[in-house]
């Protein structure tokens, strides 16, 4: 980065020689929206360490405090006290920018007997909201909405019908909605996935103590009336946050990184196998658990050792919600490898806080990669010498973080537009790769 990096819309990015150090990461955001919910629920106190610096969990904290839950904030910690009761808000809860914050507390408010209206930004008011809508009036909630989109009304009730809900795409936001509602409801919950998406939902519910069985047949059933225990967990470090320095370091061959106690959980890490399978020296150790979610240290050295077969380089099917938020950098590592990579199955990807597939091609094609765009993917040829340029991160904060990656491999200098949206899931995201990155 040069010295003109400070002003932070529009960060400049020079070209780096290899990526080095050893860190950790703030908390996981998917988890810690999820565990600030279980705490807001729960009968005892709770206590969250390294809980999400990201914006998009803020949003989480502030709808929860709206509602009426004390939360302290102490020591870098969250507390809870426990036995707290929902109540209407005084005002529209606002999302912000957070897809997870809208859709899983709509879930939470349905089961709960008053009127809550949630709003969001621009981005977050043009995202679908028929998935949760669907299910959860299925359950006797009634949900006000705009064309399907937010802002929402919602008229919870405190007894809520158990459904058996097969989800119509692969959404883990949409399953924890109804897990969430499923509290509430008396009886058995089902949630039936046609391919398993992230997990933290049913591994937390668990470790807080509400029993949720996940089956071999991907349905997932939760008995109804249940209230959490409460409790103390350490949030991992965010395996998402982590990728971009992941694929850096593999990106510049001297590379040494290594990153210690960054979440594992298989349906959210699966792009390290992604990596190591296109050549990558990656590694793991030191697992260990917190409340059923795995943990532990990842190393990596710089260079691609080897080249990927076909299948390797292809990313499709039954992968593809395990890599959802990776996807844009994945395509930024693909213009690097022999061959170049094909992204299938991923339509999803332009629902996202930008149309993904879009902005990735955009961005790609500004830097000289050549990019061939499909209804639900994209074929990015490689290897290609990228140019530095000007990149439209369309406020998304995936996008920005993916091309200041793409940054450190190009020549010459990256502009990017919009940079400051990093800040909704990696605030610390430029200063931390500024000191990794050594030139
Ligand atoms: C998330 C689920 C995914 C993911 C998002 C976070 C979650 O969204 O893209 O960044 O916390 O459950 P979908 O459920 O829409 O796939």
């Amino acid at each position: 980065m040069s010295s003109s990096a400070h002003k932070l819309d529009n960060i400049r990015l020079i070209p780096a020689r290899q990526i080095e150090g050893r860190l950790r990461l703030p908390g996981d955001k998917s988890i810690s929206h999820r565990a600030a919910l279980i705490a807001g629920l729960a009968a005892g106190s709770s206590e969250i360490s390294n809980f999400s610096t990201a914006r998009d969990c803020a949003s989480t904290v502030a709808c929860l405090q709206e509602l009426g839950v004390s939360i302290e904030y102490r020591d870098q910690k969250l507390f809870f006290s426990g036995n707290q009761k929902l109540a209407a808000p005084g005002r529209p809860l606002d999302c912000g920018n957070s897809g997870s914050t809208l859709r899983i507390l709509t879930g939470v408010l349905a089961g709960h007997d008053f009127t809550a209206e949630l709003i969001g930004d621009e981005s977050l008011s043009s995202r679908p909201m028929r998935r949760i809508i669907e299910p959860l009036e299925l359950m006797g909630a009634k949900i006000e909405a705009t064309g399907g989109r937010a802002p929402l009304k919602v008229h919870g009730s405190a007894k809520l019908n158990p459904i058996t809900y097969k989800l119509p795409v692969a959404s883990a936001q949409v399953k924890s909605a109804i897990l969430f509602a499923g509290l509430n409801a008396a009886g058995r919950t089902t949630v039936i996935e046609t391919t398993p998406s992230r997990d933290h939902t049913e591994r937390l519910f668990n470790g807080f103590g509400v029993a949720v069985t996940t089956n071999a047949d991907l349905s997932i059933t939760l008995d109804g009336p249940a209230r959490f225990d409460g409790g103390a967990i350490t949030i991992p470090g965010d395996v998402s946050s982590a990728a971009y320095f992941v694929a850096a370091a593999m990106l510049l061959p001297q590379s040494q990184l290594t990153i210690e106690g960054v979440g594992l959980n298989p349906t959210r890490a699966a792009f390290l196998s992604v990596l190591s399978s296109w050549g990558g020296d990656i590694s793991t150790d030191d697992v260990q658990t917190d409340r059923n979610e795995p943990f532990g240290t990842i190393n990596v050295g710089g260079g691609i050792s080897r080249a990927a077969d076909e299948t390797e380089r292809t990313l499709s099917q039954a992968m593809i919600p395990s890599l959802i938020d990776e996807l844009p950098l994945l395509a930024v590592v693909g213009s690097q490898i022999d061959g170049g990579i094909r992204v299938r199955d991923a339509g999803e990807l332009r629902l996202k806080e930008s149309d993904r597939l879009a902005t990735t091609a955009l961005n790609l094609r500004a830097m000289g990669a050549e990019v061939e765009e499909f209804e639900d993917g994209l074929e990015v040829s490689g290897p290609t010498q990228l140019q530095g340029a000007l990149i439209d991160s369309r406020g998304d904060h995936r996008i920005a973080m993916a091309f200041a990656v793409a940054a450190l491999i190009a020549k010459g200098e990256t502009q990017i537009e919009g940079s400051e949206c990093v800040g909704v899931s990696f605030p610390e995201f430029f200063p931390l790769l500024e000191s990794l990155a050594k030139r």
